[in-house]
């Protein structure tokens, strides 16, 4: 038995939805018992727990093989990243007290960056579960390439589409969460012992103008990448009701100027095969 948090989400999805073709057994960890009803349709053991509630997730995750912890995305948080420490402090409370066989962590690419940002959050995760006395994984994917989904409405409507990542022809790493989710569960599934570190990025690097060029053919319909320049960020993700932008424009300028990247050095390095056209044709369809 397998307990996957996060389960209603991209990647956790797919995580499960292996493990059950494997023909294991899954247990879903979900906030909300009215989604745990897809999951035992599907034959899934449910369990109800916010990630930030140790209680739960000590139930949550008693007696199972392993655990897939997927830590919520907080574009906005707090100083200090609370919110992020609250979900941190619930998982180390249900995982000492379980103690289970193994743990795979979703992580990111570029946890291993000093300078603060956004993905700090994962940093003071894979800091706390390091110390586990038990065989961990944390798996640090690429920028998703379903991150697309924010644009396909302006790309669609104005035939543009409005780029943080800079400049328009630097190609970054992307993975797609099917390839994310695959490769959580082949983790899951495999003994290791102490800590591991898996980079995962996707068959090719990607640049914004590519997207676009996808978009173009997906859509059927002209579609540029267009700058947004440094000095609106702040305004614009105020304007989309962000308290404090700064978090996330460290982590944008972390991309731009390449100090979030992956780590290389004692990581094991693997390739997804799902191209950005797949994911962009499905979110488009
Ligand atoms: N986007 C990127 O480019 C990127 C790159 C690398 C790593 N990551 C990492 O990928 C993760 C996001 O994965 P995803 O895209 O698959 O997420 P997602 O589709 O947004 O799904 C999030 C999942 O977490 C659950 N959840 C959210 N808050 C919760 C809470 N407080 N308690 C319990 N469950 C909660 C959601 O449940 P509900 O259905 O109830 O909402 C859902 O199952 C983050 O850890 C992020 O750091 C993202």
């Amino acid at each position: 038995m397998y307990a996957i948090t996060g389960i209603t989400g991209k990647v956790g999805g797919v995580v499960a939805r292996h493990l059950l073709s494997a023909g294991q057994r899954v247990r879903a960890v979900v906030r909300d018992a009215h989604k745990g009803r897809f999951w035992s349709d599907l034959g899934c053991e449910v369990a109800i727990a916010e990630m930030e509630d140790a209680a739960a997730l000590t139930r949550s995750f008693s007696g199972v093989t392993g655990v897939f912890i997927l830590p919520p995305s907080n574009f906005d948080p707090g100083p200090g990243f609370p919110e992020a420490k609250a979900v941190i402090s619930a998982v180390r409370q249900a995982l000492d007290a379980t103690d289970p066989p193994k743990v795979v962590c979703l992580s990111t690419i570029g946890v291993q960056a000093v300078k603060s940002n956004l993905l700090s959050q994962r940093t003071l995760m894979e800091e706390a579960l390091s110390t586990l006395p038990l065989p961990v994984t944390f798996l640090r994917p690429a920028w998703f390439m379903e991150n697309v989904s924010w644009d396909i409405d302006q790309a669609r409507e104005q035939g543009v589409v409005s780029c943080f990542l800079q400049p328009l022809d630097k190609a970054v790493p992307m993975v797609a969460t099917a390839d994310v989710g695959r490769v959580g569960a082949e983790l899951l599934l495999q003994d290791w012992g102490g800590k591991r570190v898996v980079e995962l990025e996707g068959p090719d690097w990607v640049t914004p103008n590519e997207i676009a060029s996808e978009l173009t053919k997906a859509l059927r319909r002209p579609v540029r990448a267009e700058v947004v320049p440094r000095e609106n960020w702040a305004a614009i993700f105020r304007a989309q009701g962000m308290r404090d932008p700064i978090p996330r424009i460290q982590m944008l300028d972390g991309f731009n100027e390449g100090w979030i990247r992956f780590q290389g050095n004692g990581a094991i390095q693997m390739k997804g095969n799902t191209s950005l056209a797949g994911v962009i044709q499905k979110l488009v369809g």
